[in-house]
């Protein structure tokens, strides 16, 4: 299989007035489809410009970006926002939920986009809600919860339409030590359950060993591109187990579901309190293994 993201001889530069920056020389990079990979580098380096590229969310100075094979360097406004819809997940540093709207809501707002009707939307987000231990939570404000919390909120949001590509930009930036470790271990353990790639860009070599590989970028070049052996593999069975690192689990944890396709809702489907109440009476199945196989839940994407 080709690699998911494939960039050739990719430049940006900005110009402000008379004045350019050049912010990507002329990066060449692939990275394969369930690959967790890191951009490292400092503040400046280029790391953000590059996500915005690979996410088809700024146009290239000079060369391409690939993704899936499509040339998203080549598309319009129009193709562009349809391929981030069918094919991109974010996880921001400051999170970007909307305010107004309920947990439940801002989880279930990519569905949405994809057409899904409101039933199957908000079954899906309240079982996506329910694997990142914040179901209980799923009538609240993003004002009403911590910073974990929504940013828990805001990972439930990436992985909730299965896009084939997840961004996090600095996602723990704004968050403590303990957060931070249990945030990082919620990312890497829904990517390898729905065998998502998962391009992370921090400037912490402590984040950068979560990953499969570390590129590392200075002044808009990679010199360095290596694999590198996480320091955290969840486990099927205890998915808060910790490999290097001590701390509780959060609180609300809760075992993985069964995946299920979205375009098979049960028949006579229940309201929204009864399909709170259909989520509790779940919870005392016995979770099944969660294959990655088939994990392409809600998509068209193959
Ligand atoms: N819209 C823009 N207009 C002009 N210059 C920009 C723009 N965006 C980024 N730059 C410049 O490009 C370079 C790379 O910026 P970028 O935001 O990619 O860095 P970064 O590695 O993400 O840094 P940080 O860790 O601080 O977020 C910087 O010199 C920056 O000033
Ligand atoms: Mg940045």
């Amino acid at each position: 299989m080709p690699p998911i993201i494939q960039v050739r001889n990719l430049r940006k530069v900005y110009r402000i007035g008379s004045e350019k920056v050049v912010a990507l020389n002329s990066i060449n990079l692939e990275i394969e489809k369930g690959q967790i990979c890191c951009i490292l580098g400092t503040s400046g380096s280029g790391k953000s410009t590059l996500l915005n590229q690979l996410a088809g969310l700024e146009k290239p100075t000079k060369g391409k970006v690939l993704v899936g094979g499509m040339n998203i360097s080549a598309m319009n406004e129009r193709q562009l926002a349809d391929f981030r819809k069918k094919n991109i997940g974010f996880v921001f540093q400051s999170y970007n939920l909307m305010a107004g709207m309920s947990a439940l809501d801002n989880v279930a707002m990519p569905l949405m986009f994809r057409g899904i009707d409101r039933k199957t939307r908000d079954r899906l987000a309240l079982k996506m809600l329910k694997q990142v231990g914040l179901k209980s939570r799923a009538g609240h404000k993003p004002t009403q919860m911590s910073g974990g919390q929504q940013q828990r909120v805001g990972i439930a949001r990436a992985f909730v339409s299965k896009p084939r590509i997840i961004f996090a930009d600095e996602p723990t930036g704004n968050l403590d030590t303990k957060t931070t470790i249990e945030v990082m271990e919620l990312m890497v353990r829904l990517a390898r359950r729905y065998n998502e790639t998962l391009v992370l860009v921090t400037h912490d070599v402590e984040l950068a060993d979560y990953a499969d590989r570390i590129v590392t970028i200075v002044d808009g070049n990679v010199v360095g591109d290596r694999m590198n052996t996480p320091k955290y593999v969840p486990t099927q069975e205890e998915p808060s187990s910790r490999k290097k690192q001590g701390g509780d689990p959060p609180a609300e944890e809760e075992p993985p579901v069964p995946e299920e396709a979205a375009e098979a809702p049960p028949a006579g489907e229940p309201s929204q309190p009864a399909l709170l109440e259909e989520e509790r009476q779940k919870q005392k199945e016995p979770p099944a293994p969660s294959e990655a196989a088939g994990g392409e839940g809600v998509a068209d994407n193959g």
